[in-house]
């Protein structure tokens, strides 16, 4: 069986680690190797963006420092990800280049912001209504406590859900944009049928 490289991502709030979480289980099951990753990353420049986010200048950093620190961040990351593949194993990642065309880059860029990075199998973008998501993001915070993150906002979120609707037709990419406003069951079912086409095609 082919390892794959998969990507999920969307907007906050969308439910992506979640179904990360189910498909790591199902492919360990079916005895295959699963590397479950994530952007930004606990390297050195996703620590700092994890703090970065968190705090209140945030909002003073430009636009041209937050790509910088993405890229770098994603950059960073690639070579861990193709270790991972040139070992067979399987990569599951939760946010990838697709977050940074999305919340930072304007689509004019997208093309030539993309050529330097490893093309995944498969990417499903997780795509709910912005009132779920708030309503989510909401109730995480309730739970956890922490300090809300900078982008977690209704206009942003907004902006950025109209642009990863619009990947698909920018990018020749295999995007699969997945109704997540239903059941985590539900949801989970589109993606492990995605899944099992793209491993039974890799196998013939
Ligand atoms: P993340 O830690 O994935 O948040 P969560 O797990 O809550 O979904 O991402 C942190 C924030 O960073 C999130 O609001 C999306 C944003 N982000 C960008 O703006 N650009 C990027 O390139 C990436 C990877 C994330």
């Amino acid at each position: 069986m082919k390892h794959l490289f998969i990507v999920l991502d969307g907007i906050d709030g969308n439910g992506k680690t979640t179904q990360a979480l189910l498909l790591q289980k199902y492919l360990e099951k079916k005895g295959i190797k699963v590397f479950h990753t994530s952007e930004p990353t606990e390297g050195q420049h996703g620590k700092m963006i994890d703090d970065l986010l968190r705090q209140k200048l945030a909002g003073r950093i430009k636009k041209e420092k937050w790509i910088e620190l993405f890229t770098q961040d994603s950059k960073e990351h690639q070579r861990k990800i193709q270790d991972n593949l040139n070992s067979e194993i399987t990569v599951i990642c939760d946010r990838y280049i697709y977050s940074t065309l999305t919340y930072q880059l304007e689509e004019k860029d997208w093309q030539s912001y993309i050529s330097g990075f490893i093309k995944p199998d498969i990417i499903f973008i997780l795509d709910v209504p912005i009132k779920i998501a708030i309503e989510r993001i909401k109730q995480k915070y309730n739970k956890t406590r922490e300090k809300k993150s900078y982008f977690e906002k209704q206009g942003v979120l907004t902006k950025v859900r109209k642009q990863f609707l619009k990947l698909p037709t920018f990018l020749d990419h295999n995007i699969k944009i997945i109704d997540s406003n239903r059941s985590e069951k539900e949801i989970f079912k589109d993606i492990k049928k995605e899944i099992d086409l793209l491993m039974n095609s890799s196998e013939s």
